[in-house]
């Protein structure tokens, strides 16, 4: 199966709007030299207008780090997707860890953010993963399959084309803890199973499944490696453009 890479940064509450803009040109001429992949950032909501603007034209993909699941309303501190689609911002992550952990935000709610996404014309990168916590209580495969089966209520096959999943254990987010690739690929293999079981097997083999987790220039190349990592979703190391270049250009 052919399923094309996607190497995603979520620069999370970083960067002020002369860097964000700066470091989408640089990441966007990286983009622009690796057509085979395709290269996506995720900036603070007050820096996504300039980033699209910046970047207008480049095969760069700009994307939310949220979204509301209404087109607008008494929802304080929200952005819709029409608010994104307006100023060209075509994907969004929903039910980051950081979401989930800090903010509370519950599988339940993270499914009606995804909904929300894809009636409103933008694709969603939705993440999952277990605390370390769980994964000692060897609950790992039970956490993920509870969190993909309310997150996907309501997703069908047809819709699940503009999906794209990303395992992020909890315990390897801003540790330098990365997971093994062999980790990494035996959670990447249950999820596509998952996939199987509840669509067709070529919709399982056509999702992409993304790592996140103290992704690096240094780790890139094995973790690409595995059969069922499409990609990555890096935080710290992608608010630097040679550390993202280096990991946008795996081997
Ligand atoms: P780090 O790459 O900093 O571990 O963050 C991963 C992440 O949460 C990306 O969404």
């Amino acid at each position: 199966m052919n399923r094309r890479p996607l190497i995603a940064g979520n620069w999370k509450m970083h960067l002020t709007l002369a860097e964000a803009v700066r470091l989408a040109r640089a990441v966007a001429e990286t983009c622009g030299a690796c057509p085979d992949r395709d290269v996506m950032v995720a900036p603070a909501f007050t820096a996504l207008a300039p980033v699209c603007e910046a970047v207008r034209g480049t095969p760069l993909l700009v994307a939310a780090q949220n979204v509301a699941w209404e087109k607008e309303g008494a929802f304080t501190g929200e952005i819709s997707p029409a608010m994104l689609t307006d100023i060209g911002v075509g994907l969004t992550i929903v039910g980051h860890s950081e979401r989930r952990q800090i903010f509370g935000e519950s599988d339940a709610m993270i499914n009606r953010r995804l909904l929300g996404a894809l009636a409103g014309d933008i694709d969603p990168v939705l993440c999952v993963g277990e605390t370390l916590e769980e994964r000692e209580a060897g609950r790992t495969f039970a956490v993920l399959e509870e969190q993909l089966r309310q997150g996907l209520h309501g997703v069908s096959s047809e819709q699940m084309q503009r999906v794209v999943l990303a395992y992020e254990p909890v315990w390897a987010i801003g540790t330098g803890k990365t997971a093994t690739k062999e980790q990494a690929q035996e959670v990447h293999g249950v999820v596509r199973r998952f996939l199987a079981g509840k669509y067709e097997k070529n919709v399982a083999e056509a999702t992409r499944i993304l790592y996140g987790g103290s992704v690096k220039p240094e780790n890139i190349d094995s973790l690409m490696a595995q059969p069922d990592i499409d990609g990555a979703l890096v935080g710290g190391a992608a608010l630097q453009a040679e550390s993202f270049d280096r990991i946008v250009r795996f081997r």
